[in-house]
């Protein structure tokens, strides 16, 4: 796509927004769910083939007023992503690794061929959002504040193209637990009837369509108590991928982590890639590598595979208690036991203890929000 070379972006805040009263505040950050209310404002920018990236801005946040022949609500064209700000307990906020998320935008906008957002205004604009609405972060225990940057294709036509424009928007709110907390094992279903996504095809990128193409299989999970879907391989239904909105990883009676390499269609976690990080710095093994259904199965019944786990930015890290999945007219149980365990719990406290800022930040991941 050719584009027209664009100024850095500001993201100024619009003069005359609004605040929600602090006694109002103080009551939804006491639950604020997983962002069941939105903070006071977000961020946007807008492209055009002809102008490039501009006129961005700090508004109120808003309902949106798009014409009905826009195509992302046809054909999909878009693309999200996640990340959390931390207050630490000296009142500071802290992002983690937000240039990851920068990039990874950038990565699915080139397959979903939207414009790319240079990494530096992606960051301005997270920055600019949690200084300004700051006040939303929340301090309590494993509390955080959710930021969801997305773009999408807002241009008004009905044939099947890339679109000439598109608009950049960051919305976020304060977030509790979004799956379970440190100590509850959650079931998962694992799914061979449907697939999320396929060979060559959108796995990698984070655009809505893959999570629109899991939902059929996450209510049949549901059905079986199941909260989360592991999907497998589109080609053969034998290999293991990732679940609907998470990573997974499998550890052995010898401190191994298996997990499958993300190649092409697996998202590449920001938490994976951590989890990775911290196994070595805990002496625990790490196997990327394909790992087959049967491997799962017939290792965990043995008791060579002793515990599973799924792990994204939303949900930290989740212990898997059991994988429910069918055979024939049956649904059978691999079961790893009703409590989180103990290598999946060490690396989840280490993972939070740097997002909140009670351990050492070796690796240099976390990022004090700036008055940009
Ligand atoms: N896989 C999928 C499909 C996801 O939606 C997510 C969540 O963002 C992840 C994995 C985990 O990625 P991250 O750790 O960067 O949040
Ligand atoms: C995230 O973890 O940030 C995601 O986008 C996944 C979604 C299931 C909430």
């Amino acid at each position: 796509m050719g584009y027209a070379i664009s100024m850095p972006l500001a993201f100024d805040l619009v003069p005359g927004t609004k605040r929600t009263p602090a006694e109002q505040l103080t009551t939804i950050l006491e639950e604020p769910g997983f962002v069941k209310h939105f903070s006071d404002h977000m961020a946007v920018a807008s492209w055009t083939e002809a102008e490039g990236w501009h006129d961005s801005r700090i508004e109120n946040y808003h309902t949106l007023q798009m014409p009905p022949g826009a195509a992302v609500l046809h054909y999909a064209q878009e693309i999200f992503e996640g990340l959390k700000a931390y207050r630490h307990e000296d009142g500071n906020v802290w992002l983690f690794r937000p240039e990851m998320n920068a990039r990874r935008l950038r990565a699915s906008a080139e397959r979903l061929s939207l414009p790319q957002l240079p990494e530096e205004d992606f960051l301005t604009s997270v920055h600019r959002l949690v200084r300004i609405d700051e006040a939303w972060v929340p301090s309590g225990e494993e509390m955080s504040y959710y930021l969801r940057p997305f773009v999408f294709a807002d241009e008004e036509f009905i044939g099947v193209r890339s679109a000439t424009s598109a608009s950049y928007m960051v919305i976020g709110g304060a977030a509790g637990p979004y799956l379970s907390d440190a100590l509850t094992a959650v079931d998962i279903w694992l799914t061979t009837d449907y697939s999320r996504t396929g060979e060559a095809g959108t796995g990698a990128a984070k655009c809505g369509g893959n999570y629109a193409s899991s939902l059929l299989a996450q209510r049949d999970g549901a059905i079986h108590g199941c909260s989360q879907v592991l999907f497998t391989d589109a080609a053969t239904h034998e290999w293991i991928e990732e679940l609907g909105g998470m990573n997974f990883f499998a550890v052995t009676d010898q401190g191994t982590l298996i997990t499958p390499p993300t190649s092409g269609t697996i998202l590449e976690g920001i938490t994976r890639d951590s989890i990775l990080a911290l196994a070595s710095d805990h002496g625990y093994g790490v196997d990327v590598r394909p790992l087959s259904v049967e491997e799962l199965m017939t290792r965990t019944q043995a008791g060579e595979m002793v515990e599973a786990f799924a792990c994204g930015t939303a949900a930290v890290v989740s212990g898997i208690g059991n994988i429910k999945y069918r055979q024939g007219d049956q649904v059978l149980e691999l079961n790893f036991g009703q409590k989180v365990g103990e290598v999946t719990r060490t690396l989840r406290q280490a993972l939070v203890d740097i997002q909140w800022g009670r351990a050492e930040d070796t690796h240099g991941w976390m990022h004090p929000v700036k008055e940009l």
